[in-house]
This record gives structure tokens, sequence and C-alpha cells, in this order.
């Protein structure tokens, strides 16, 4: 099988990392870099756990830091829903890398540059990194072959009433990244508040019984107690559907948007709007099959080896 070529940018935070458990676990993605961006904590923070998680899940690509700010606005991190840490819960292995001598969007370039095929660059943070590429190397766009980020919600926010926390971070970047002209799969929250994992999926999960099967439940039961407390019946895995996206498209119904992002507004700095008023700029990602990603992310688990007896 000829797979997919990709760049995994993020800021983890327990849904980023399901989401590159699910990339890792799949025979479509070959993952060539790994790079942090700051958002859900600072750039050292989800710097470290970034090198973490691919420890745990034997990712054995360069992994590069990010930009430590966004392009424009001041930092802002979301402690509330992930810890100090950035990633609160189980405890995790120690780097077994050093970290790539290269910085994030240097990475990158060198990834595209150096790629055969096409590149997909799987954004599940804010999208500096990516802005901050395709700024300094426009030439390398055609080299992208998707940007699929999860980010945004064409009918609402979750930090504010109009604005999802990736976009609302980097605005500014959100819209250097639709703008470019590069093919781009949004997913957002009309989507990922629908990517419901339930208790009784954790305890799916924790049943395979491997190490990763075990920090993984860890991580859903974290997550969840943020939302449940909320009135979810479930955590939203918010960035696995910008993987699922990719390597499961039956599971979802899209449509294709124009969708411009607000980085003006006084109420709506954020906001991804999306219309046919003009020619579309992205698919976008509306619903999911929920009990189909439920069996997606236990048979991902399986993928790392059957429990030790
Ligand atoms: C997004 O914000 C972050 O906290 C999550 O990791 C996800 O990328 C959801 O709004
Ligand atoms: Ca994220």
């Amino acid at each position: 099988m000829n797979r997919i070529p990709v760049i995994l940018d993020g800021d983890p935070g327990h849904d980023d990392a399901i989401a590159w458990m699910l990339a890792k676990a799949s025979p479509m993605l070959d993952i060539r870099a790994v790079t942090s961006v700051c958002g859900n904590q600072t750039i050292e923070k989800t710097t470290y756990n970034a090198m973490r998680v691919c420890t745990l899940l034997s990712v054995g690509c360069p992994i590069a830091m990010g930009k430590p700010t966004p392009l424009m606005a001041p930092p802002m991190n979301a402690p509330s829903v992930h810890g100090q840490s950035g990633l609160d819960g189980p405890k995790l292995p120690e780097p077994a890398m050093l970290l790539c001598e290269l910085r994030s969007v240097e990475l990158m370039a060198k990834v595209l540059r150096e790629s055969e095929q096409p590149v997909t660059i799987i954004a599940t943070g804010p999208q500096t990194n990516v802005a901050a590429l395709l700024l300094a190397h426009p030439e390398l766009k055609p080299k992208i072959g998707r940007i699929s980020f999860m980010g945004g919600g064409i009918a609402h926010g979750n930090w504010t009433p109009a604005a999802e926390f990736n976009i609302l971070v980097d605005p500014e970047a959100a819209d250097v990244v639709m703008k470019s002209g590069v093919p781009i799969t949004m997913s957002g929250l009309d989507v990922t508040e629908q990517a419901l994992i339930y208790p009784a999926d954790f305890e799916r999960v924790r049943a395979v019984g491997n190490e990763v099967a075990r920090v993984v439940a860890d991580w859903l039961e974290f997550f969840y107690e943020f939302h449940r407390k909320l009135g979810y019946p479930g955590a939203p895995l918010h960035d696995p559907v910008a993987v699922v996206s990719l390597i499961r498209p039956d599971l979802l119904q899209s449509k294709d948007l124009c969708v411009e992002i607000e980085t003006k507004g006084e109420y709506c700095r954020g906001a991804t709007v999306g219309h046919d008023r003009a020619p579309a700029n992205a698919r976008v990602n509306l619903g999911i099959d929920r009990d189909g990603f439920a069996d997606l992310l236990v048979e991902a688990v399986r993928a790392y080896g059957e429990a030790r007896v």
C-alpha cells in the first residue's frame, strides 16, 4: 500500500495524543515529522509532552519545537482542560529521543522538499507553525497534499460563543491557512462534539490490556472529567477527527464551503464563517458515525499489541 506521508503538528493535549495514537496505528499513514505548537500549554510543555507521547507510541521520526507564541496575538493556554502539565493524568515514559536541531518550520520544509509524494499536514492545535511555513516557504505549497486540521465550528464556538480554542488562539495564522490555496479539510466543533467516547468505551479500550490501552483509557477518563462537569455524556474527541478524515472518510459527512476567519471582530474574533457565496476553500466535516469511530479507536489501541498475561 502507498502510505500517505504526514506531519503531525499539535499541542498535546489529551485529544492530540489520542489523534497521534490513531495516526501511528494506521497502516495508511507514514509519520515523517512531529512538531509542537504553543496552545494547550506553553511551547516548552507541549514539546516535552510531544516527546513523551512519541516515546509511548514508538514514533521514531524527528520531533521539532514550534513557535513559542502566536503570529501576532499573546499566547493563551488551556490548563482547565488539560491540566498544568498540558497532559495531566497517567504517568508517561520520559523522552527516549533528542529534540531535532531544526525548529518546526525548517523541519516541515525539509520533509516537504525531500518527499517524492505530497505530504499531508495534520494540525491539531493553533495553526501558527503551519502559517509560518506557508509564509516562509510559499514555493513548497505544491508539496503539501492537504492540511487536515481540527479547529473552528460553523455553528458555534467553545472558548467564546463565536470561536473555538485553536482558531481563537491564533486567528491570523488560521486566516493565512484558509487563504493559502492548499487543499484543506476542516474538522470543527460541528463534527468533533459528535465524536463522543462514552465511559463504556473507555472500558473497551482498557480491556485491550496493553500499555497504550491503559494510558489511553486514563487519558479518556481525565479528559471526560472536565467535560462531564459541563454536561457532556462522553469525551468529545476533537483532534482525532482530523486523522479519521484521512484514514476512514467513510465515517464522516462533509460539505465543501468557503470558510473565512474573523480576525477583527470585537465579539467574534476567531469565528470560522462558513458559506457558499464564494468558491469553496475547504471540505468541512459536519457529521460522524459515532459507533464506527468508537470501534476504530478500540481497533487502533489493539494495534499496539496484545496484553502480556
Ligand atoms: C481543541 O482545543 C484543545 O484544547 C484541544 O486539544 C483541541 O485541539 C478543541 O477546541
Ligand atoms: Ca489540540
